[in-house]
């Protein structure tokens, strides 16, 4: 079934949606909100990036040293990989979990612990918050919410079974 549209004007019940292979898709509504607020960012990635850290490092200085000093690029690609994420979640692509799965696993060689998971989302969460984005609202951050718990939900489960620390 493709994705609904922009509008997010699916005509199937909202519930929990799933995706021909199993994986958890988007509820139709947040699908519509998400794809319309990742269309609202586009070219604005590097103040996401710019406000993300600045944030998340602040509120966890503990995690800095997790970060290469100068690793600019890897920041930049987390959050692009966190948008493509978002975006391949509200599509329900099939590819998506097997990735977060890897991405999940190399964190964890990183050192990233699990509970840094719902900081980053907190973090990500009012970083989207301050962007002033068309159509902004409580309604497109719920939606944003559930779709980062997801995410990271998958990626953290991946990396305490390869004995990252909870
Ligand atoms: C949605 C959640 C996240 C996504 C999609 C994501 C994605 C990525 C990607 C694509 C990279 C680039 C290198 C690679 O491919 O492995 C990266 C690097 C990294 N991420 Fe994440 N990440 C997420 C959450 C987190 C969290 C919660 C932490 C906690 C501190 C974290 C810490 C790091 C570190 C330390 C690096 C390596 C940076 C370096 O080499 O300097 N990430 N992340």
């Amino acid at each position: 079934m493709p994705a609904p549209g922009p509008s997010g004007q699916a005509a199937a019940p909202s519930g929990a949606a799933v995706a021909p292979d199993g994986a958890a898709a988007a509820p139709p509504d947040d699908a519509g909100l998400l794809t319309v607020s990742l269309e609202a960012l586009a070219g604005r990635e590097g103040e996401v990036v710019e406000r993300f850290y600045a944030l998340f490092f602040s509120r966890h200085p503990e995690v800095r040293a997790l970060f290469g000093e100068h690793s600019i690029s890897e920041r930049e690609e987390m959050i692009s990989e966190t948008l493509v994420s978002v975006m391949a979640h509200a599509d329900a692509e099939p590819w998506l979990d097997d990735n977060l799965v890897a991405m999940g696993r190399s964190h964890a060689e990183y050192g990233v612990e699990g509970h840094s998971y719902p900081d980053f989302v907190a973090s990500m969460l009012d970083t989207m918050d301050g962007l002033d984005l068309d159509g902004w609202g409580p309604d497109t951050r719920a939606a944003w919410e559930r779709a980062l718990a997801r995410i990271t939900g998958v990626m953290r489960r991946a990396g305490d079974e390869v004995g990252g620390a909870a």
